[in-house]
């Protein structure tokens, strides 16, 4: 399962692409606001950061300037061809998924909460969907992993018909829910910089560094 680091912040990016493990970027307008900075000011950057699928979210409602938005992106990366137009799973949403990926621009749809959803957007060409189990772990708190097992029918539908879409795990809360998505079959994960830290640490890893520093001493 490739990992993509969910954040704006160019200086997490940075960090997380030295340790050479990430295969993209996921941006979204809450990360933006959240990184003080504006999509048009700092898209380029991460793409000079990160050799891989850069998601930048269209901010419109309706499809013709969800549409419009999407092409003033792309020009402004100059045809990056890493360049992934964000749109929300709405019906605007797809129809502009539909036109984009014919175009050959790569697309992600985004906010994705039930199979159906992700049928509309694999049927529009998305280059990728976005399921969020963390939201959906906090809506139906009474079911067990539902995350997970939304993935998990996801990636079923998916295979039985050959749909091209890449699954990306989002909305990931903890390395659980890391470890539950490459279980239930997601393509990639989109993680938060502080879950990727997360993800390298094991008590009995730490333990064991000890045991091996202590044992060098002697
Ligand atoms: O990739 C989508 C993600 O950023 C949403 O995460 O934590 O706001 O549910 P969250």
């Amino acid at each position: 399962m490739k990992i993509f680091i969910d954040t704006a912040i160019t200086e997490e990016i940075k960090e997380a692409a030295d340790l050479g493990i990430i295969s993209g970027v996921t941006t979204n307008p809450s990360l933006m606001a959240k990184s003080g900075r504006t999509l048009n000011d700092v898209i380029t950057e991460i793409l000079g950061l990160v050799e891989g699928p850069i998601s930048a979210e269209v901010e419109e409602a309706d499809w013709e300037s969800m549409y419009k938005q999407a092409h003033e992106i792309v020009e402004m990366t100059h045809n990056n061809p890493n360049i992934t137009i964000k749109l929300p799973m709405t019906p605007d949403g797809v129809r502009t998924c539909t036109m984009l990926s014919k175009e050959g621009i790569k697309t992600n749809v985004t906010l994705i909460f039930s199979v159906s959803q992700a049928i509309l957007a694999m049927e529009a060409g998305a280059t990728f969907i976005s399921p969020f189990m963390g939201r959906v772990d906090d809506f139906l708190q009474s079911e067990i992993a539902p995350g997970a097992r939304l993935i998990k029918d996801i990636n079923r539908v998916k295979e039985q018909y050959g749909y091209s879409s890449q699954i990306i795990a989002a909305s990931i809360r903890n390395k659980g829910h890391v470890e539950q998505a490459a279980l239930a079959g997601a393509d990639i994960a989109t993680i938060p910089f502080k879950v990727i830290k997360q993800m390298y640490e094991h008590e009995l890893t730490t333990r064991g560094l000890k045991i091996f520093a202590d044992a060098s001493k002697k």
